[in-house]
């Protein structure tokens, strides 16, 4: 906008300046935060009027020729002045073109909206996107407040709504988080491994690549019956269905006993110390003697800087550091073997029952 360039305009002046000025104090050089705008990173509108278009399948209206803002209200069963407000912002910031009043067209951008998956507000993205509204109490109370708007904790509330819940494990499937095409490195390789579980392994993308990847090993994956019933499909897509059972079940409850490996990834950063330690007592107990705990997620290295996640308001999750992990470990009868980031880029951490 003309107010914001005017400043910068007055900044080059100024450099220019210095150069003939040998008297002016050296350029300093510019810190990050200068970079910073501060009002961009305020900004709500763009973000809610992006996932409301999503939600709406504005895009889809559009390309399909309801174009005149009057016909696209009465397609998407809207307010034709509030949408014509909502389209007009996103215009504004280069999402669709306004071609003439009230007739709108999509562009590149507007098409990379309607493919993009998970911001629907009917779906988990919704979930997640008002859950940020607890922010506050979050902090206040370090408990996450997900139920003041759902009206039931995470688990339950997906519990509750079976699309939803399909969405989540979408979510951290290939079509959400992508396939996870890497190796764990494990001490001792894998030659002596003859069986995993994955414990709540999602719909199986993880089992399912590392058992390509080591065709001696058999699978199990543990997670709850909804999502283990959806996890069919794309273990047959990696080829590797005559070597997984699936177990629908709490992983609270105990787990199917003497496998060599256990595999906790992107599983303990939802939960609150008492909850890992249950969970890692579960593993502990199911384990042979010499089997392993592996964890991806949920430990950082000691000297990683705190972050905040969406996990962590949504179902009271934690990140611990290897320390506090080692203390919890301990707890649950594991000692930690080994940890380090990884080829991959993780930070793994393998466990051990203790002596
Ligand atoms: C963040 S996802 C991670 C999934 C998978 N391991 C991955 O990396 O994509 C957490 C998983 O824990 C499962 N889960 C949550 N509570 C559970 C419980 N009580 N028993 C079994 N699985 C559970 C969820 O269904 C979900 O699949």
């Amino acid at each position: 906008m003309p107010e914001d360039s005017a400043p910068e305009a007055a900044a080059h002046e100024d450099s220019a300046h210095e150069d003939s000025a040998p008297e002016a104090s050296a350029p300093e050089a510019s810190a990050p935060e200068d970079s910073i705008d501060l009002d961009l990173m305020l900004d709500l509108s763009t973000p809610w009027c992006l996932r409301v278009a999503a939600t709406l399948r504005l895009p889809e209206h559009i390309a399909a020729g309801h174009s005149d803002i009057g016909e696209l209200a009465a397609v998407a069963g809207c307010d034709q002045d509030a949408l014509h407000a909502v389209l007009g912002h996103l215009a504004s910031q280069g999402v669709f073109t306004e071609e003439s009043s009230g007739r709108f067209s999509c562009n590149r951008a507007a098409e990379l909206l309607a493919e993009s998956r998970f911001i629907d507000l009917n779906g988990i993205g919704g979930r997640m996107a008002h859950t940020w509204g607890t922010l506050l109490d979050y902090v206040r109370t370090g408990q996450p407040a997900y139920q003041q708007v759902f009206g039931r904790p995470f688990w339950e509330d997906l519990a509750a709504h079976p699309k939803i819940a399909a969405d989540f494990d979408a979510l951290m499937g290939p079509a959400g988080h992508g396939v996870p095409d890497f190796d764990i490195e494990l001490s001792g390789g894998w030659d002596p491994i003859r069986t995993i579980v994955d414990v709540g392994g999602g719909t199986g993308a993880m089992l399912a690549s590392l058992l390509r990847r080591h065709p001696q090993v058999r699978g199990i994956l543990v997670d709850l019956p909804g999502t283990v019933a959806r996890a069919g499909e794309l273990i047959e897509s990696f080829g590797v269905a005559d070597r997984v059972t699936v177990e629908g079940q709490n992983f609270f409850d105990p787990l199917p006993a003497g496998a060599d490996l256990y595999l906790l990834k992107s599983v303990l950063n939802d939960w609150p110390d008492e909850q890992t330690v249950a969970i890692l007592r579960r593993c502990a107990e199911a384990a042979r003697p010499e089997g392993r705990i592996v964890v991806l997620g949920g430990v950082s290295p000691d000297e990683t800087s705190r972050s905040l996640g969406i996990d962590m308001l949504v179902a009271g999750g934690k990140t611990s550091t290897l320390t506090q992990f080692t203390e919890l470990a301990r707890r649950a009868g594991l000692e930690v073997a080994g940890a380090g980031t990884q080829s991959s880029g993780r930070f793994v951490v393998e466990c051990r029952t203790a002596k």
